[in-house]
């Protein structure tokens, strides 16, 4: 998720592909499509690309030649829908200069608000649900006959697993490719599962098929995509394939192994890991492939485990911990990420402490935290007071944030002296004389230029470090 309130610690969470330009494409119309928020929503903007393409429309850069402006929005926390809402307002105004101009709002907000961006607030011609993007040409026709558009049907099997998302980011090193959708968790604080809807595994032929495709196009990294990846659950016998009735299902760990095997230069990385659900055999397959990626995102969101019971997570501190200690006998070099949330309902100091003394015990590579938002609708707002006054939710947020930082710097300081293999992603966005890439545990390694084009794995010597980033030279064999 990328959010005021979001730290990211400069270029590990990666670049922001807003409205990236895909000049290949022909078409006579323009579409411009802005993305915000979770992976899963600049991914979701390239179906739409690609659904918008076959109708004759091409992607530009440049808003002021668009046909069509699309905004693909998150709910996530208050402070991403203002920063939407504001983006409407703009977009509002370019409308009045050409008022042929049609605007829809995809994603989370859409389904979220529904039929009041248009109807009340009369910021948008469109609304379309995730689940609504086939529609989105019959939409674009219907704002054509004065009308204005909504589609907001959430589906139990939309996974789109027939479209070949168009890439925005144009000659990428790293692909998202989502491998299911929607969430029946319910965790207490989150709106996603009322905006996503219920969970639904896409087909492995498709995911397969598509990260083929990806590495022919000389991609070299593919992210697997899921609110939760570790319930990734395919039916074979729906599709009458199978014969024997014992391996009728293809799980996680199963589906992690068949993208391995497209190629042993594709690395493999995946999001988001449930601490409830994150089995032993997913820990054994990236043991076994080297090209499995030594990182987990695993969020904890709190330490304490009546929080957690709150927060309906499914697990306890203890079992979390549990699940900390298998990763690192599994998988001895293994990065760990997480997400946490400051000031939950109810939180005391102490339940904080809980989440402070996890930190230390866990001692992550790498964190995103948080500080809670409400959401209309959500099991907490209809079950508890938000009563934590926003700046005790400020000063625990501040301590989480400072003691991740200092683990974050302990992290890579560990790494100098040591030779990492990285895959170079491009020049560095702060020096032209420098390339940037990653290793497999997800560190950004800065260096200068050498014999390493974009694409390629090198191994570089780790010299320095800041919490953020690791500084090193290519090795040359
Ligand atoms: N308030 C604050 N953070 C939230 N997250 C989800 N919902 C909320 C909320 N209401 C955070 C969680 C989740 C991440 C994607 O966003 O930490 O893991
Ligand atoms: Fe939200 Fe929980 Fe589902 Fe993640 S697992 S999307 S936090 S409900």
């Amino acid at each position: 998720m990328l959010n005021d309130e979001k730290v990211i610690l400069e270029e590990r969470q990666g670049e922001v592909h807003e409205n990236d330009t895909s000049t290949d494409l022909v078409g006579s119309k323009k579409l411009y499509i802005e993305s915000y928020g979770c992976q899963m929503n600049f991914s979701d903007s390239e179906v739409v690309a690609s659904i918008m393409n076959k109708n004759g429309y091409s992607t530009t850069r440049d808003i002021d030649e668009a046909n069509v402006v699309l905004i693909n929005t998150c709910s996530i926390r208050d402070n991403a829908e203002k920063r939407v809402r504001n983006r409407l307002t703009e977009f509002k105004k370019k409308k009045n200069d050409n008022p042929d101009l049609v605007v829809g709002i995809l994603g989370c907000m859409a389904e979220r608000l529904k039929k009041s961006l248009l109807e009340q607030e009369q910021l948008v011609d469109l609304v379309a649900g995730p689940d609504a993007y086939r529609d989105l040409p019959n939409l674009i026709d219907e704002v054509g006959t004065g009308q204005r558009a909504v589609n907001v049907l959430l589906s139990r099997d939309e996974t789109y697993a027939d479209i070949s998302p168009v890439r925005l980011d144009k000659g990428g090193v790293s692909a998202f490719v989502t491998i299911m959708r929607g969430c029946d968790n319910m965790c207490s604080f989150c709106v996603v599962p009322f905006t996503r809807g219920r969970e639904r595994s896409r087909d492995p032929e498709t995911i397969v098929k598509e990260c083929q495709d990806l590495f022919s196009n000389g991609y070299r990294e593919v992210t697997l995509l899921g609110q939760n990846v570790d319930s990734y659950r395919w039916n074979i016998t729906n599709k009458g394939q199978i014969k024997n009735p014992e391996k009728a299902t293809v799980n996680f760990a199963e589906l992690m192994e068949l993208v391995a095997k497209v190629s042993p230069d594709l690395r493999v990385r995946f999001s988001t890991s449930h601490p409830k659900d994150m089995t032993d055999d997913v820990l054994y397959a990236m043991a076994k492939y080297e090209n499995l990626c030594n990182y987990i995102h695993l969020p904890v969101q709190s330490g304490n485990s009546d929080v957690l019971k709150r927060m309906n997570r499914g697990y306890s501190r203890e079992w979390y911990i549990k699940r900390i200690e298998a990763i690192h006998e599994i998988i001895p070099d293994c990065a760990i990420s997480t997400d946490v949330i400051s000031g939950f309902c109810g939180e005391t100091d102490l339940e904080h402490s809980d989440t402070l003394s996890l930190m230390d015990f866990v001692k992550y590579d790498f964190a995103y935290m948080f500080k809670y938002s409400e959401r209309p609708k959500t099991l907490a707002e209809r079950k508890f007071e938000d009563d934590v006054p926003e700046e005790v939710k400020s000063s625990r947020l501040s301590e989480i944030i400072e003691k991740q930082l200092k683990f974050s710097l302990e992290s890579n300081k560990k790494r100098i002296g040591l030779i990492e293999k990285v895959l170079i992603e491009g020049v560095s966005k702060r020096s032209d004389e420098h390339m940037c890439g990653r290793t497999s545990r997800n560190s950004m390694v800065v260096f200068p230029k050498g014999k390493g084009l974009k694409g390629e794995y090198v191994q570089v010597k780790i010299i320095d470090c800041t919490s953020a980033t690791l500084m090193g030279e290519e090795i040359n064999h």
